[in-house]
């Protein structure tokens, strides 16, 4: 079975308006093939991603959260993306605590050129999540969500 074939699982994808989106965008415009188990929430900065948005995606149901914002000195609120360099390691950190494994969640630069970037990050994120499998939640028998 290709990549492209198995079942879709749920990963939530948070992109600034002015970079990833735009290389998503890009991917899209250029016909690169891409996985579709993303869904994408576009937001204006990856500073204005609050840690607990993430961890609220996972209560929902993501099985993965991918956070992109625009290259360090790119933001265009020019230092968004420190900020949220700074939460979202201290997140990525933290997360295991909650019983949520830490491939399901990254964070990565992607500018509005990058096209193939952005096709490589989300196919490799895709991947990890599926060779991670769908997260399990309490009453599953295994982790501690819900
Ligand atoms: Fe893209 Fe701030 S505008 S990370």
């Amino acid at each position: 079975m290709s990549g492209m074939e198995r079942k879709e699982l749920r990963i939530v994808g948070f992109l600034c308006n002015w970079c990833s989106y735009g290389g998503a965008d890009t991917a899209g415009v250029s016909r690169f093939k891409q996985p579709t188990d993303l869904r994408i929430i576009r937001v204006p900065c990856s500073g204005r991603v609050d840690p607990l948005l993430v961890v609220k995606a996972f209560m929902e149901g993501a099985d993965g959260v991918l956070v992109s914002g625009c290259h360090p000195r790119d933001c265009h609120y020019a230092e968004g993306n420190f900020y949220a360099r700074r939460r979202l390691e201290v997140l990525k950190r933290f997360l295991p605590f909650m019983g949520i494994e830490p491939g399901r969640f990254e964070y990565t630069w992607v500018s509005a050129s990058e096209g193939a970037r952005w096709q490589k990050v989300v196919t490799e994120f895709t991947n990890q999540i599926h060779r991670l499998g769908p997260i399990r939640r309490k009453g599953d028998g295994g982790g501690d969500i819900r």
